[in-house]
């Protein structure tokens, strides 16, 4: 990935609060994937995602092997107020079907609103499939993709989707995602971060990029204003 740019650390934490890697996607504004991993030496492990879009993308996917074909692919779109998790795997450049081998819980802080939805998940599967895994010490290559026209039947997690209007690549650091095994539990058993995001999309980094920003923790009641940039330029429980 050509450009890492390291802006700056500021720590000023009254706690140690967990903090939430995040991917923006220059093409597409407002679109962005925050992954938290525990910490762990080799796959498999649960993941955190939580997939951000503006209202105007009808669905959003990370490719977790960081292609389309023979990976663990996560699809989200708006459904209601929440939003909706789909599990899927492509064997060709065809419509991707169910897959069985990764199972979602879909956490409370999932939400949608007027101008944006934020589906939030904990993914059992995720980091581990047939044919690959990820490696939780090292920057991974993702791939996402989305559509403007979203599915028809939003409730339903099996919807046919339609072609991609856009798709490409990104670079995450799981070592960056990496936050306490304890945080982690914290983090999807407690219903996962604040939906803020979900109305005002952080602004601090340019379009484009990783970042890890401060998950404010409401129990602890303490202003968290630790911030580590990173600008990367180029780029319940429901079973399915
Ligand atoms: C109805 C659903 C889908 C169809 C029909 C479809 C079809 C295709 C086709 C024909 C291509 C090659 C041409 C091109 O680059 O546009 C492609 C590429 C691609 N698709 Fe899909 N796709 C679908 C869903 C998805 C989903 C859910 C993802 C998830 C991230 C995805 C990720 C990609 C990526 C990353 C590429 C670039 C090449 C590659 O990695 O294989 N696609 N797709």
């Amino acid at each position: 990935m050509p450009g890492v740019k390291f802006l700056g650390l500021a720590a000023l934490a009254a706690s140690a609060s967990a903090q939430i890697s995040e991917s923006k996607i220059a093409d597409v504004p407002g679109l962005s994937f925050r992954i938290a991993i525990p910490e762990t030496q080799a796959a498999p492990f649960d993941v955190y995602l939580s997939i951000v879009a503006p209202k105007t993308t009808g669905w959003a996917s990370i490719a977790w092997g960081g292609k389309m074909i023979g990976n663990p692919l996560t699809i989200g779109w708006a459904n209601g107020d929440k939003a909706t998790v789909s599990s899927r795997w492509a064997k060709s450049r065809t419509a991707p079907a169910a897959y069985a081998g990764a199972s979602y819980t879909v956490l409370p802080s999932t939400t949608s609103n007027s101008t944006h939805w934020q589906l939030d998940v904990l993914c059992s599967g995720c980091s581990q499939w047939e044919g690959g895994k990820l490696d939780p010490n090292s920057a991974a290559n993702f791939a996402w993709a989305k559509n403007t026209k979203g599915p028809t039947n939003t409730a339903l997690n099996t919807s046919s989707i339609s072609y991609h209007d856009s798709h490409g690549q990104f670079t995450h650091d799981l070592k960056l995602a990496k936050i306490p095994q304890s945080a982690f539990d914290a983090l999807v058993g407690g219903g996962g971060a604040p939906a803020t995001s979900a109305a005002a999309p952080p602004s601090s980094t340019a379009a484009g990029g990783q970042s890890t920003s401060p998950r404010l923790a409401p129990p602890l009641g303490v202003a968290v204003l630790a911030l580590t940039t990173v600008l990367l330029t180029g780029s319940v429980r429901r079973r399915i």
